[in-house]
């Protein structure tokens, strides 16, 4: 399946210097490596995990599974009976067995150039264990749900670990979603407590997130689930006092000076003044940060963990339109993710690294936080946009931090594109290495824009196939070894088994194109979806049994390369981020002026793909502007920013089958102006096609 040799033609090499030091200097290393990851995964993985802390060691094979719904229950087990805990292998054992207690964790850079803040693993450590203590103090126990709706703050990865150290679950809601989204979250993990922060800047913006979580809460309650506690990190608002007022008191929180908030590093790193939030406060559930963790201890025995027990819980979209809580577990993702970080960045202990996602995605879980320190990697946080205060930021933190390895996502790419070189070219960049890409199918132009005026043709660029599904990357190549072939993600890291599958469920040979799927499990993949095991089952294993289903289309090529098409499923990815096209409508229905909406992707430049919306009124509305306004906020309540239509367009008739079946194929064609429709002969009402056309709510093709 993968070629013994590399292609020489139609392929780009890796810059000569990174093949001297990478732990995977070549195409045949890679490929000696892959065989033995599938003929032998007790020994591949095995070698990797003794790398790592276990409390105590497995027993039996590597890993057992049923990846086949007509033998019985999908299930898979990594390491059964080994017991450890990630927080101790990512923090306790880098400060105290490998030495890098004075090294930094994080450079956080805030949105406003000028703050910044920096931790070091035993700083971090440190206030891991306290947070950890106050968790518990609150009541949290192994196994319970923790929320967390957080800026991009250090303090965000001490959440996290903090729950991981005492086995508590973590389920990280994106700080871009609405308090209704947040609210659904919180109610299908039924979390016990919230931790969040007063708010925080985007460009200009002011994001005022504790309204919005205690809106959320607020929803719940009305929803009879009572959120016993919430945690408000002060990120914009000072700190030289905290509240300690107990809970249940009703007066306003009483302020004390708080003595370790002098010494605490990350203390002011907000320097320019702009307005503060008033965060509203209620003394029933509210909690003060740093008022709790001031007073808690730093000694914190970690809670020793089966490998299969639940680490987090982080929703995607489902094409139901409900989101589906993806449980990763903790010793297989452990090991996933710090070997894909090591491999496929070529991580090397000078290196630092910054990845530009947000921890509110896979992509931040993984490879901001989970891979990196398990690595004991030097990494930037950032918390800003790529636009702000210019379109220069990126590359000034590239330099600033002289940043080695940089993992962004192709609109970010594109978005930059539409400047020129100039911004970019203004600043150094000389310390960059490997450059990584990750999110949705990335055009060869913006590939080649990448490779050739971000990397100046120095800097392999390695596009990075997975899912929040799949743990880590699983199609990808590695920068000293894979040739690069601008748009595809090549070819599967190590334990993993791609087929391509017709609409019959036929394994296709050669240059094929149809449904991607995987014929095994491998360490990193999810384990089920939270509370609904069935739902796991139908979404991934039912189509075609023995596989696991991406819902990604995609094309192998003479040479073996992967090419990924895009999703075939309701699925639409606007930048990077999956939305479910049910997932819209229903926000849309929910307007008592609409009857029906049908939402569909148009290409975008910049985003990939944009939200075109149809809707359908009920008898005596009239469409306007107004009530698109409206529409739009209603998805954005709803959901959140990242679901705002671009498009909407007023259609009295919808195109149906006559069994009453949306053909979304037509309505693609219409979005895009395109007059060839195929096969519409299954069309009911045919007459709806041309007012349809009239009324495109775009002009621009
Ligand atoms: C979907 C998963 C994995 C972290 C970010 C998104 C698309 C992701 C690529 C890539 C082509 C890609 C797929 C996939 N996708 N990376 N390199 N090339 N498509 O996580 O929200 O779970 O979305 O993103 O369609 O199924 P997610």
């Amino acid at each position: 399946m993968i070629p013994d040799k590399a292609p020489r033609e139609d392929v780009l090499y890796a810059a000569g210097d990174l093949k001297k030091e990478a732990h995977v200097p070549s195409f045949e290393k890679y490929k000696e490596l892959y065989i033995k990851s599938i003929d032998n995964p007790d020994e591949f993985w095995g070698d990797i995990a003794k790398d790592f802390y276990w409390k105590t060691k497995h027993t039996g094979q590597f890993l057992d599974y049923n990846f086949d719904v007509t033998k019985g229950e999908i299930f898979v087990k990594c390491m059964e009976g080994a017991t450890t805990n990630i927080c101790y292998n990512v923090l306790d054992r880098n400060v105290h067995e490998k030495k890098l207690g004075d090294k930094v964790a994080f450079y956080w850079e805030g949105n406003e150039p000028g703050d910044e803040s920096t931790v070091t693993y035993r700083e971090l450590l440190q206030q891991v264990c306290r947070l950890a203590n106050v968790l518990k103090s609150q009541g949290v126990k192994k196994g319970d749900r923790v929320s967390i709706y957080m800026p991009m703050v250090v303090e965000l990865v001490v959440a996290m670990l903090a729950c991981v150290r005492i086995g508590a679950v973590h389920s990280i809601v994106f700080a871009g979603f609405s308090a209704e989204s947040l609210c659904e979250r919180i109610l299908d993990s039924q979390c016990c407590l919230l931790i969040t922060a007063d708010g925080f800047y985007r460009g200009d913006k002011l994001i005022n997130l504790k309204v919005i979580a205690d809106e959320a809460l607020h929803k719940c309650r009305d929803k009879g689930y009572l959120v016993q506690r919430c945690i408000m990190l002060r990120h914009l608002s000072k700190v030289e006092e905290a509240e300690v007022t107990p809970l249940g008191s009703q007066s306003p929180p009483a302020k004390r000076p708080c003595p370790d908030l002098q010494q605490d590093p990350q203390r002011d790193r907000v320097k320019k003044t702009r307005p503060v939030p008033q965060v509203p406060w209620n003394p029933k559930v509210d909690l003060c940060w740093h008022g709790l963790v001031c007073v808690a201890s730093e000694e914190c025995e970690p809670e020793w963990c089966d490998s299969e027990d639940p680490l987090f819980i982080l929703y995607t979209s489902g094409s139901t339109g409900k989101p589906k809580g993806v449980l990763h577990t903790v010793s297989g993702y452990m090991l996933y993710v710090a070997t894909t970080f090591k491999l496929v960045f070529d991580y090397q202990p000078s290196d630092v690294y910054w990845c530009t996602a947000d921890i509110g995605w896979i992509t931040g879980h993984s490879y901001i936080t989970y891979g990196p320190l398990a690595n004991g990697a030097t990494s930037v946080l950032f918390e800003g946009l790529p636009t702000y205060p210019d379109v220069s930021r990126m590359w000034e933190i590239v330099d600033k931090y002289s940043v080695t390895k940089f993992y962004t996502a192709p609109t970010a790419i594109r978005l930059l594109m539409k400047y020129g070189s100039e911004p970019v070219t203004r600043c150094k960049r000389t310390s960059l290495k490997v450059l990584g890409t990750v999110g949705e199918p990335i055009n060869p132009e913006a590939w080649q824009w990448y490779y050739t005026v971000v990397g100046e043709k120095r800097c392999p660029v390695v596009d990075t196939f997975w899912q929040t599904e799949t743990g880590g990357h699983v199609l990808t190549p590695l920068p000293a070894a894979t040739p690069m072939k601008p748009g595809s993600a090549t070819f599967p890291f190590f334990g993993v088994v791609p087929a391509i599958l017709n609409e019959s469920g036929e394994e296709l040979e050669g240059p094929s194109e149809g449904y991607l799927v995987f014929k095994q499990p491998w360490p990193g993949v999810m384990r089920t979806v939270y509370g609904n095991h069935q739902r796991f089952e139908t979404t991934y294993f039912k189509k075609f049994p023995g596989y696991y289903v991406t819902g990604d289309g995609c094309r192998r090529d003479k040479d073996g390369y992967y090419w990924i098409t895009g999703r075939i499923d309701d699925m639409l990815n606007v930048s990077g981020h999956l939305l479910s096209t049910a997932e819209v409508e229903s926000a849309l229905v929910e307007h008592e002026a609409v009857a029906e909406a049908a939402v569909v992707g148009r290409p975008h430049p910049v985003k990939g793909e944009s939200l075109y919306c149809f809707v359908s009124l009920r008898d005596g509305v009239t469409y306007n502007r107004s009530l698109e306004a409206q529409l739009r906020k209603q998805v954005r309540e709803k959901i959140g920013a990242i679901a705002t239509p671009d498009y909407i367009q007023n259609a009295p008739g919808l195109p149906k089958t006559r069994s009453g079946k949306i053909m979304r194929r037509v309505l693609r064609k219409i979005a895009n102006n395109e007059r060839d429709l195929g096969d519409v002969s299954t069309l009911a009402d045919p007459s709806v096609i041309e007012q349809l056309f009239e009324n495109r709510s775009c002009s621009d093709v």
